[in-house]
């Protein structure tokens, strides 16, 4: 994955966020030591604006899929008040067992419920709607986590998609298979009328989906 940013840009932005706390710090470490693809966590920048975001819409409810080791999930926490929850889906149980480990070292971490198995058979299962979902697994089924996710959230929330600028591929002549996913999920939701749309050149794309009707 490639920045869209300069990595210069992008330091001098991170510079200017409220700091990593000490758990968020620990588990990149971690996650650079023992993982392969360490870049896949959304990182500082990305990181504080899920928390700040969580924030200010005052969510009780979030639906993340992708889980990986844990960080977007304790950004969510960590902006979610006392009562607030987030489900986060993955099927992967070695890099969520990383997830756990860190996530018991936060005090926001119970209100973390993680469920493992593919998202699609997980989703259908989820009661309720929800404030704020965020979509960053595997990018072949973004329109579906589209279909499956738009309506479960409330009017006022929100739906975030990540990489839907994929370092750049999507202006590609010849856009590969995933490519093309992230694409034809980018369009859906630009032409939901129950949604009002922003795509942002935060670190791989992001994609903001506020739910009007
Ligand atoms: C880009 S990573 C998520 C990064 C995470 N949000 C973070 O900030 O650390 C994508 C994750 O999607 C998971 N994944 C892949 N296919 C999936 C599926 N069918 N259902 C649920 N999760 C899936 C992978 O195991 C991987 O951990």
């Amino acid at each position: 994955m490639k920045n869209i940013v300069p990595e210069v840009i992008e330091n001098y932005a991170a510079r200017h966020c409220t700091p990593e706390n000490e758990v968020l710090a620990g588990l990149v470490r971690r996650t650079r030591e023992s993982t392969e693809s360490p870049q896949m966590q959304v990182g500082r920048i990305e990181g504080a604006f899920l928390r700040l975001l969580t924030g200010a819409v005052r969510a009780k409810r979030v639906l993340e899929i992708g889980t990986f080791t844990g960080y977007s999930t304790l950004c969510f926490a960590e902006g979610l008040s006392e009562n607030g929850s987030v489900i986060t889906c993955d099927i992967n149980p070695e890099t969520t067992g990383i997830a756990r480990e860190y996530w018991a070292k936060s005090p926001h971490g119970k209100k973390i419920d993680l469920r493992l198995g593919p998202a699609t058979e997980t989703i259908p299962t989820l009661d309720g709607e929800f404030d704020l979902a965020f979509i960053d697994a595997d990018k072949e089924n973004y329109p579906n986590y589209w279909k499956l996710i738009a309506p479960k959230i409330r009017i006022g929330g929100m739906i975030l998609m990540d990489n839907v600028l994929w370092s750049g591929e999507v202006v590609s002549s010849t856009p590969d298979e995933e490519t093309r996913a992230i694409m034809l999920a980018s369009s859906l939701a630009a032409a939901d009328p129950r949604f009002e749309t922003v795509m942002l050149t935060v670190r791989d794309g992001l994609l903001l989906a506020l739910r009007k009707e």
